[in-house]
């Protein structure tokens, strides 16, 4: 219950928001750069020609390799689509503030086609390396929602709309209920008034016989998109979930979770926060749309979800570490003596055809359910320390555990996706940090080759890291590819021209398809974020790298033979031990 209160209180009283909560009235101090940010450069398409073939090579055989190159070549040509694509994003980025925004967020998290997302958990940090970083996302996170469409889903931000939402969203036993957050001087509620709220709500939503409306958000985005079609041709329920997607925020307060073992709990709260656990525990105790879901448990078990379309897990983590960090102080607001009205219960109209939609979502949620397996480990070995005494950056250090781990699992090295940010400019979201290099593919390989001597091996361990510090900071500084090359093949959509070929050509597919999908979410909390593979064959894994620990999230799909968390997990935990050996048996190497 503490947590709950303190949960609301701190995001009601952030230290940089005026309330209630509007976006035009954050407060300057953190917006001091905002308007000198630069904006994202369009890079040389040569340079991102060359860049794209060496990503290539350590995921490639030779000849394929030889295909590609003369495709390359073609499309970069004089005169050539390549030239005329570049020269409209060029046009393009002189007049938008981003130039790939739209594309990325419509293509990445809103588009239709590709495999189905699972939903995956202030004081500001504007400073990335001494540079200052676009706070945009901060304002899409609270009063927002994702809305399905038939053909592509919108993100709508009401914190926008004047006057701002004071209300938050509760569920309890699939029961969703408006609560007035502030007083009506303007003040936020404090603990104890929410605390009688909150109870209100619990002691009116006891029954649990409830049809779960919000299982319809996990439906495939398309049947959902239908389905939403149906469901608010009610006017009843069209105010429902209009009062959702204009609320602060979302809070669960959840039923029990299956009991598990001491070993499994974190993976089990992991679980909890993603995805609900099934139909027959929490997933219908969520509106997955919603851009912030706090979750509290019956247990205490308490983290949050997000939709990913309106911002990175950064901003989250903030909001998170505020949060926590305000549960530490003691609460100083007297409440006032007028009693509150009773909070709003928001009804549903489960028509016949609507409760067919509920059976749906809740067989293909069970399904996706019993798929995923997650496995939270935390690596109490050592933490970022250790890289950094050996003057390593911790994030290639670790990001090369993740290479040894999966080659030593497959022989073979794969397409990796590692996302870095690019706050740095104006709007800026994310691109990608190619993590398989043709230095990490010599670093695996060596590693367990016994003809090789340790300084040699330590030696390529060295190049390895470097080539992937290399390649962040020409990701953060916008000049990565990938961003690049979904610019240039949406400006030939755009430009009514066919597909170039590099495009159609089975390297970029085998590019694109991510057998590891990672991502580092550091924050000052001891707590980790975690998000589902994003092939059939692929893993999942999110890290946050603490000064004596790391807490890793591996996913991955039971139904795929190939892949196994646990084994990964067990071969990521052995790779890191195993580079700190060779580090120690060679304390002189120059990294
Ligand atoms: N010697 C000693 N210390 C070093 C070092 C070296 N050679 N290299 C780095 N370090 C230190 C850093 O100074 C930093 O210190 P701190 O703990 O005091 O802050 C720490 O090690 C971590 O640095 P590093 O591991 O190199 O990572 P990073 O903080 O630069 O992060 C990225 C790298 C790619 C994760 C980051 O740039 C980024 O883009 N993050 C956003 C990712 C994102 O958006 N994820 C969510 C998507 S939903």
């Amino acid at each position: 219950k503490f947590f709950t209160l303190c949960v609301i209180a701190a995001i009601l009283n952030p230290c940089h928001l005026v309330k209630p909560v509007s976006a035009t009235r954050v407060t300057g101090r953190y917006l001091t750069h905002q308007s000198g940010l630069p904006c994202l450069p369009v890079p040389p398409l040569q340079q991102t020609c060359d860049r794209y073939i060496t990503a290539l090579e350590p995921i490639m055989e030779v000849d394929e390799l030889k295909h590609t190159r003369e495709l390359m070549e073609e499309f970069q040509k004089p005169g050539g689509v390549g030239e005329r694509l570049q020269k409209g994003l060029e046009k393009r980025a002189s007049n938008t503030k981003n130039w790939v925004i739209n594309y990325f967020i419509s293509f990445v998290f809103l588009a239709k086609s590709g495999m189905p997302r699972l939903p995956s958990p202030w004081t500001l940090p504007p400073y990335l390396g001494g540079k200052p970083l676009c706070m945009n996302q901060y304002y899409e996170v609270l009063s927002s929602c994702r809305i399905p469409g038939l053909k592509r889903d919108t993100v709508v931000n009401h914190a926008k709309s004047s006057p701002p939402p004071k209300h938050i969203t509760v569920v309890h036993n699939f029961q969703f209920f408006v609560l007035d957050v502030y007083n009506s001087n303007g003040s936020p509620l404090t603990a104890d008034q929410l605390c009688v709220q909150l109870n209100r709500i619990y002691s009116s939503s006891l029954q649990t016989n409830i049809e779960p409306v919000g299982i319809l958000t996990t439906l495939h985005r398309d049947s959902w998109g239908k389905a939403h079609i149906s469901l608010i041709k009610d006017q009843t329920n069209k105010e429902s979930v209009l009062a959702i997607q204009r609320s602060i925020f979302t809070l669960c307060l959840d039923g029990a979770m299956p009991q598990v073992s001491d070993a499994t709990h974190h993976s089990c709260a992991a679980i909890q926060m993603l995805h609900g656990g099934g139909s027959q525990w929490n997933s219908g105790n969520r509106w997955f749309d919603k851009t912030l879901q706090f979750i509290v448990g019956e247990d205490g078990m308490c983290g949050a979800n997000y939709e990913h379309a309106p911002a990175e897990g950064p901003p989250i983590v903030a909001l998170i570490d505020h949060v926590v960090e305000y549960t530490r102080k003691p609460e100083t607001a007297q409440s006032p003596k007028v009693p509150l009205p009773m909070p709003q219960k928001l009804h549903f109209n489960i028509t016949p055809e609507i409760k067919k939609d509920i059976e749906e979502a809740k067989h293909s949620m069970n399904k996706l359910a019993q798929d995923l397996d997650m496995r939270v480990m935390v690596f109490s070995h050592f933490g970022k320390n250790l890289p950094k005494a050996h003057k390593i950056s911790p994030d290639a250090f670790i990001q090369m555990a993740l290479q040894l781990a999966y080659y030593r699992m497959y022989q073979r090295c794969c397409s990796t996706y590692e996302s870095a940010s690019l706050r740095m400019f104006r709007l800026g979201r994310t691109d990608t940090i190619r993590s398989a290099s043709s230095a990490s593919a010599a670093f695996v390989k060596a590693f367990d080759d016994h003809s090789r001597q340790n300084t040699e091996k330590v030696d390529l361990m060295g190049k390895a890291i470097k080539a992937h510090k290399s390649y962040t900071n020409m990701a953060i500084s916008g000049q990565a590819i990938d961003r690049h090359l979904l610019g240039l093949k949406m400006q030939a959509v755009e430009d009514k021209i066919s597909v170039p070929d590099i495009f159609k050509d089975s390297a970029y597919n085998k590019a694109l398809h991510y057998h590891l999908s990672t991502s580092q979410v550091p924050s000052k909390t001891d707590c980790v974020m975690c998000f589902g593979p994003v092939v059939p064959n692929g893993y999942g894994v999110c890290y946050n790298p603490m000064n004596d620990h790391i807490n890793f999230a591996v996913s991955s799909f039971n139904g795929c033979k190939e892949t196994n968390g646990a084994l990964l997990a067990q071969a990521l935990e052995d790779a890191l031990l195993d580079m700190r050996t060779l580090l120690e048996q060679t304390p002189r190497a120059k990294l």
